[in-house]
């Protein structure tokens, strides 16, 4: 029997200025338009091997070995458009095997662990799309085939790229111009690095989808967010990664995570995704900060309590102090500090502990 297969891989990306709001549910098109600082490949991605031949009965789909199914509208969606370009292809050139017509079997693994806590649809979908894009031999661009993986999930469009990536919301109804594109390679800015804090692996409260509804629908502020602050936002961000101005950068992804959550919490009734933890996790963001008298990390929160951290390569030392003085139990880090720099951190850990003191088994 005839089988071809391709694999590919696809990485998670985490937003730093948030998609939030959809204005058409179908297309999946966003109120706003959102960046994101797409994490390097070998520690968070998806890989997909998608397979055909005219001999499989029905498309299948395993994830980390399990089978899952393909019957949601949104992955039907992405099928569907992809099986037409590849259509236009063949109706092209009759040689070209009729790929069009045959069933899928696709196998995709995540590389981090699920209880990491971070949304793995975006990855998921983005490799999805990339692997059967590959499979078929479609000649379309990454901001091409970003449209399709957009309508699997909104921010999957960015994984499409590496690096730094900006999803333009476009202004088409039929969506066209809704898609994502590169603002800098990895290699841009590639002091940049990030540290995840697993607050909680638990699944989240309020999915996004229906959260971003239910603020859509209810939040005043969120209109001020959408009409005032994200577009000027947008700009300033983008010029800060060109730039690559890292006080600026970090304050835009701050000020973002809090007006995003912020939004959420004005929905009604409110949604809330930071718990205790995650609010100790900013204080000690900004005392880190403030101690240093540089910006040297930022936070941002998705759809749940775990924190991303963003700071540069040459700061890691820095941040790190205050994080293994918290984390006690993480071997392997070795202090670069003087005695009297140490005693100086250690005054300024007295005076915020009780604001974030925690601790993680
Ligand atoms: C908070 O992309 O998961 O992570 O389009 O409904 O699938 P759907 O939503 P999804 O929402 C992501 C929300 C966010 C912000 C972001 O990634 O920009």
């Amino acid at each position: 029997m005839s089988i071809y297969s391709a694999s590919t891989t696809a990485p998670v990306n985490i937003a730093t200025l948030k998609y939030w709001g959809k204005r058409d549910k179908v297309l999946n098109l966003p109120t706003n338009s959102s960046i994101s600082v797409t994490l390097s490949q070998e520690d968070l991605r998806t890989l997909t091997t998608a397979t055909t031949s005219p001999d499989f009965a029905k498309d299948q789909l395993w994830l980390n070995g399990k089978e899952e199914s393909l019957a949601s509208e949104r992955t039907q969606h992405c099928l569907q458009d992809l099986r037409q370009l590849r259509r236009e292809l063949e109706e092209k050139d009759s040689s070209l095997p009729t790929f069009s017509q045959w069933k899928l079997h696709i196998a995709s693994e995540n590389n981090f662990p699920t209880a990491a806590g971070l949304a793995s649809s975006a990855a998921g979908f983005a490799a999805l799309i990339k692997a059967i894009a590959k499979l078929y031999e479609l000649p379309q661009s990454e901001s091409e085939l970003s449209k399709i993986a957009r309508k699997g999930s909104g921010s999957a469009c960015r994984s499409l790229f590496g690096g730094y990536v900006a999803w333009e919301m476009g202004k088409l109804e039929d969506g066209s111009d809704s898609k994502a594109v590169e603002i800098g390679s990895l290699n841009h800015w590639p002091e940049m690095k990030a540290a995840i804090l697993v607050v909680s692996a638990d699944k989240k409260d309020t999915p996004s989808t229906s959260g971003m509804q239910l603020t859509v629908k209810t939040s005043d502020l969120f209109q001020e967010r959408i009409n005032n602050v994200v577009p000027k936002r947008f700009e300033q961000m983008k010029k800060s990664i060109l730039e690559k101005d890292f006080p600026t950068f970090a304050e835009l992804t701050m000020k973002d995570s809090n007006s995003f959550h912020a939004t959420c919490l004005d929905s009604y009734p409110p949604i809330f995704y930071l718990n205790d933890t995650s609010k100790k996790v900013i204080k000690l963001c900004h005392a880190i900060n403030e101690f240093y008298n540089e910006t040297v990390v930022a936070y941002t929160f998705d759809a749940g309590p775990n924190a991303v951290l963003y700071y540069l390569e040459q700061s890691e030392d820095k941040l790190f102090a205050f994080l293994y003085h918290l984390f006690q139990n993480v071997s392997g880090w070795e202090s670069k500090f003087t005695k009297e720099q140490l005693s100086q951190f250690n005054a300024k850990f007295d005076e915020i502990k009780d604001d974030v003191s925690f601790y993680l088994d």
